[in-house]
């Protein structure tokens, strides 16, 4: 395997001494890139681009030819699993993820297999191991999933939802049908992390997009329980380094130190809360990502460093710290303060790491 070339995001993962804050972006390869759009043109739909490992490659590479970004993220869905899982996704133009066969009952739930990663979810893998041999050791490759929650919400809907009425019905009414298709997902989800660590992973990334919907009761029981279950089930070390785990739960501010005590080595947070505050409640249990309101790269140059300057601020001095947004990049922000943004980080964080 060649040497990593710059390490830096997964030393701040694990606190060790770094020279300057290390930076990527959440949906760093996509819309926003008009390279991206040539490259989707080209496949046809964005599964034939997920599922053709060259074009996958291509659009994840993109984003580090602009910028100096210091991870490469996986070019491909958390809706991956469901749809191995028989659920039919779709893509209508302007309204998301769509699917099929949705979740209604117990007997749905019971049908549901657990994906081969190396069978129906072989051009995941497929992807990861040419992406990792198109890096070259340039930068870290991350892997990543859904959280059971998350992906469970977008079965029980049939596609994207603002009150989850749905889900929330399920849970309620039938919880232990819930908890059999969330207990499957978990179970999935450390079979196709662990698979992506063998092909060439060298850290993942779990997104809870929509734990933060949930009750703090009903977050312990429905999203953090099978996300916990998911870090102790995760390969954490291969090619002789330690393979961190990211946990990302949007608008899981105020549960951050349950999140902390799962064994997950960062926890991600988006802009609803201070940093500096995140920094205070964890100290040094683990690393922090996060966490600049992607809306803010609407803004002037000058007001894009001010805020990057506030956030590093906030963490403060030394290691543990891998900076983001506080999700994914809007697709239509200017490309060129995505590039402000990549070298405030850099240029502005030296000092914290003297
Ligand atoms: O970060 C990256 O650059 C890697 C690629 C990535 C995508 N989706 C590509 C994508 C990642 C990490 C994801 C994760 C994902 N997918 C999440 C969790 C993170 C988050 O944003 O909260 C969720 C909830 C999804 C589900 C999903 N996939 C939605 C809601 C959509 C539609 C979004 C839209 O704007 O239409 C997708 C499609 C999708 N996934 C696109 C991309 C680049 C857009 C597809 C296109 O090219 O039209």
């Amino acid at each position: 395997m060649t040497e990593l070339k710059n390490d830096r995001y997964l030393r701040a993962l694990l606190k060790e001494p770094v020279d300057y804050t290390p930076v990527w972006m959440m949906r760093q390869a996509g819309r926003y890139l008009p390279e991206y759009k040539a490259t989707r043109a080209q496949a046809g739909d964005f599964m034939s681009l997920c599922k053709n490992a060259e074009l996958a490659c291509e659009v994840t590479l993109q984003p580090l030819r602009r910028y100096d970004l210091d991870a490469a993220i996986l070019f491909s869905d958390i809706l991956t699993i469901p749809d191995a899982m028989g659920l039919g996704l779709y893509f209508e133009t302007g309204e998301g993820p769509k699917f099929e066969r949705p979740i209604t009952c117990k007997a749905d739930v019971e049908k549901i297999g657990l994906p081969d990663p190396e069978g129906e979810l072989q051009y995941v893998m497929n992807a990861v191991r040419t992406i990792r041999k198109g890096l070259d050791g340039q930068v870290p490759l991350i892997g990543f999933s859904g959280s059971p929650w998350t992906l469970a919400t977008y079965m029980v809907e049939g596609g994207s939802s603002k009150a989850f009425t749905k889900i929330k019905k399920m849970m309620y009414a039938d919880p232990q049908t819930l908890h059999l298709l969330l207990d499957k997902l978990a179970d999935s989800v450390i079979e196709y992390l662990n698979a992506q660590i063998k092909a060439g992973a060298q850290s993942v990334m779990v997104f809870d997009t929509w734990g933060g919907v949930l009750t703090p009761r009903d977050y312990n029981d429905f999203s953090l329980q099978y996300m916990h279950k998911i870090v102790d089930g995760l390969v954490r070390e291969n090619e002789g380094r330690r393979v961190p785990v990211t946990l990302f739960t949007k608008n899981g501010g105020m549960w951050l130190e349950k999140i902390a005590a799962t064994g997950c080595d960062g926890v991600g947070l988006d802009w609803t809360i201070d940093m500096a505050e995140a920094k205070r409640r964890i100290g040094d249990k683990v690393a922090l990502q996060g966490n600049m309101d992607p809306s803010m790269l609407y803004a002037s140059p000058e007001r894009i460093r001010e805020e990057v300057a506030t956030i590093l601020e906030g963490f403060g001095t030394g290691s543990g710290h891998v900076f983001n947004l506080g999700h994914g990049i809007h697709l239509d922000v200017p490309p060129e303060n995505a590039g402000v943004f990549v070298d405030a980080v850099h240029e502005l964080s030296r000092p914290y790491h003297k």
